[in-house]
């Protein structure tokens, strides 16, 4: 009888403790929801996140705001998320980096694959050589020869080991088979401030923080990383066409939760993560920096997943057989 009451008094427990969270997550959200970006401020990640974070405070019917927390290569703010609570107040929007990092560090301070549950992904931004205003070569053809004779004269900005910005620089280097002298920032916000002070040589950074420069000529563009030419600066040639052969790098990006958030507060932010993606203005504002929200489709847990897993196997591959390595 005894234990017949305790176990009555456990499942009653238990399912008083199941009615408190499914309310908790039907009050969702009660407080402003933090996302952190893992580099600095004004910078690619943060851009695309203050357009999808002010369109999701609008569905969410709360503030969404947007927290920088910079350093090794995005892998501090990632870290700081996997630890966080998994009450869906905090978030992280990260990209490729989730997927690279592994490969390029040693040891991390999280799992990409179990610390995080997945909300969706949110765009996918190519990236574009740039150069200080007055860098000597002219064109792709000159930069590749000039890469070649100067290596480790060149100053190259990136936003530390890990960062998209450092990614492409490693893969450009490995394609050259020369080393340029890498120069880390807590986000390529403020390596930009630099090469248009003239402090730096040479980036490699999405069109999310370079194509307004480039477009009012205040530093110099040679090409973009991806396999076709862009609409938004279609004067711009390809690496390819530099003779980099099949060089194909675009940096997608995705919203992740701390793992063991509820899963209706999760479905709560996948949903709004597409109303986002789908607002008219925010389409805009992406087309004009060269990129584009990702379909509905692609926006849920399920396809975020799906592309973390494919692409930490294919980068562990890559970056093993490029021989490079960051630390
Ligand atoms: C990167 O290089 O990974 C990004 O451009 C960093 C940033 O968003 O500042």
């Amino acid at each position: 009888m005894h234990v017949r009451f305790k176990t009555l008094s456990a499942i009653l427990l238990a399912a008083s403790a199941l009615g408190a969270a499914a309310a908790v997550a039907q009050d969702y959200p009660t407080q402003p929801v933090t996302i952190v970006v893992p580099f600095a401020a004004g910078g690619p990640t943060d851009t695309v996140t203050r357009l999808v974070a002010a369109a999701m405070s609008d569905e969410l019917g709360q503030q969404v705001v947007v927290q920088n927390v910079g350093g090794a290569g995005g892998t501090l703010g990632a870290g700081q998320v996997a630890a966080a609570n998994a009450d869906g107040y905090t978030l992280l929007l990260h990209h490729i980096g989730m997927s690279t990092a592994p490969a390029l560090y040693a040891s991390l301070p999280f799992d990409p694959m179990t610390d995080f549950a997945p909300i969706g992904l949110v765009t996918e931004v190519p990236m574009t050589v740039v150069a200080r205003k007055d860098f000597e070569p002219a064109t792709l053809e000159d930069l590749v020869a000039y890469i070649k004779e100067n290596g480790e004269n060149i100053t190259y900005a990136n936003a530390g080991i890990g960062a998209a910005s450092q990614l492409c620089g490693l893969l450009i280097m490995d394609a050259l088979d020369t080393k340029m002298t890498e120069v880390p920032y807590q986000g390529t916000g403020p390596a930009m401030t630099d090469l248009l002070g003239g402090q730096i040589d040479m980036m490699c950074d999405q069109t999310t923080n370079t194509t307004s420069q480039i477009q009012a000529g205040e530093i110099k563009a040679y090409a973009v990383t991806t396999p076709e030419r862009i609409a938004v600066l279609p004067d711009l040639p390809t690496l390819a066409e530099g003779g980099l052969d099949n060089f194909n790098l675009a940096i997608w990006h995705g919203l992740y939760a701390p793992a063991g958030t509820d899963p209706a507060i999760l479905e709560r932010l996948t949903g709004a993560l597409q109303v986002a993606l789908a607002n008219e203005s925010v389409g805009n504002s992406f087309a004009e920096l060269g990129t584009y929200p990702v379909p509905a489709d692609q926006a849920t847990p399920e396809a975020l997943a799906q592309t973390l897993e494919g692409q930490i196997a294919l980068w562990k591959e890559l970056i093993a057989a490029a021989g490079v390595s960051a630390q």
